[in-house]
């Protein structure tokens, strides 16, 4: 994984950020509101992707992780609460370009096997993202001394690691050969 310079952009703040954000903190707030919408919207997104996986390992794995979601979501507000910070009312856009094309696939008029491949990989998007949020965020955390959040973020980056991982097993082991 690319490790940032932490240290030089503190010292140098990008103009255009340099309103709003002013410290590691603020950028880390930035951070978790950004991240707290993606799990918002992703809870919204699972039970389709459930819906629509035909493998049924596949469907098990979406709505195992939509409960992981829901307590990745959970885990977020508990930061929240701690840091005494607002994640709401922020959208993050990527999330949601990344759930649009998910639904594109779910549209798309292909085999029940294609569609799978389809779903595995819109999936799997959606978790590198949101391992590199994490990922950011818990260095972040760690270098401004939020210690208990630092630990509650790198819990939920495993877990996205862990889904990641699995996507990827179900995918080569079985369901990219039926759609050959
Ligand atoms: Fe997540």
């Amino acid at each position: 994984m690319v490790q940032l310079d932490f240290q030089s952009t503190t010292n140098q703040k990008p103009t255009a950020m340099a309103d709003k954000l002013k410290s590691l903190n603020d950028l880390l707030h930035e951070q978790l509101r950004d991240l707290y919408s993606a799990e918002d919207q992703l809870v919204d997104a699972l039970p389709d992707m459930a819906d629509e996986a035909n493998d049924p390992r596949l469907k098990q794995a979406f709505q195992l992780h939509l409960e992981q979601t829901k307590n990745q979501k959970a885990r977020l507000e508990e930061i929240g609460r701690g840091m005494n910070l607002d994640l709401d009312g922020h959208t993050c856009k990527a999330m949601e370009g990344l759930i649009k094309e998910g639904k594109d696939m779910i549209d798309e008029d292909a085999s029940d096997e294609v569609k799978d491949a389809g779903l595995i990989a819109a999936a799997q998007r959606i978790e590198h993202y949101e391992i590199s949020g994490y990922g950011t965020a818990a260095r972040f955390a760690e270098q401004t001394n939020n210690t208990q959040t630092a630990e509650l973020l790198r819990q939920t980056l495993q877990e996205e690691k862990d889904t990641d991982s699995k996507l990827n097993d179900l995918a080569e082991s079985y369901i990219n050969q039926k759609a050959m």
